[in-house]
């Protein structure tokens, strides 16, 4: 019989109850978030994402899907891009984080967060994070893409807003300031 068994007596039956799940404990993790040592206690398994959210209070990262479909909660793992919602922080361990904060900053925005706004690029905003972060680390590697290769690059995210042309036109923008 397993935990999902009917049990109980004549005219009694009730579902047994499966064990609740035990919590993986929590172990200490270091990484470099925006250039500064971290030091976290969360369950290994923990996605990075809330993490980042809830233990570092970096908001730029966002959970859209929480499936890595999205791609809201984009940051950068070393210098690649990386779902942070389907991440374990074990996997950040030892490693250097850049999230929306670390890519620039009010007074020296990134060229691409430049590009954003001089763009109006954004309708609600929410996946903002998600467009910036993966044309950054694009751009970065690609200093003069044609449209159809940014086009593919950020193929894979979403924007439920449809502010897709702008996201594109800003990206372009970027792309100009950099070639
Ligand atoms: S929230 Fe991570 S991909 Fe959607
Ligand atoms: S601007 Fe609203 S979801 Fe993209």
């Amino acid at each position: 019989m397993n935990g999902n068994s009917l049990i109980g007596g004549p005219g009694k039956v009730a579902l047994a109850a499966a064990p609740p799940a035990r919590p993986t404990p929590a172990a200490t993790i270091r990484l470099t978030v925006n250039g500064v040592v971290r030091t976290v206690q969360a369950p290994p398994d923990t996605p990075l994402l809330y993490v980042l959210r809830d233990d570092l209070q970096l908001q730029g990262p966002r959970f859209g899907c929480g499936l890595g479909q999205c791609g809201a909660c984009t940051v950068l793992l070393g210098d690649k891009t990386v779902r942070s919602c389907i991440i374990p922080v074990a996997a950040a361990a030892g490693q250097t984080v850049t999230t929306l904060e670390g890519l620039g900053s009010p007074d020296r925005p990134h060229p691409v967060q430049q590009a954003f706004i001089e763009e109006q690029a954004m309708q609600c905003g929410y996946c903002i994070n998600g467009w910036i972060m993966t044309a950054a680390a694009f751009l970065a590697k690609t200093p003069n893409p044609s449209d159809g290769e940014i086009r593919t690059a950020l193929s894979g995210l979403i924007c439920r807003c449809g502010a897709h042309m702008r996201i594109l036109r800003a990206v372009g923008r970027a792309a100009a300031y950099r070639g």
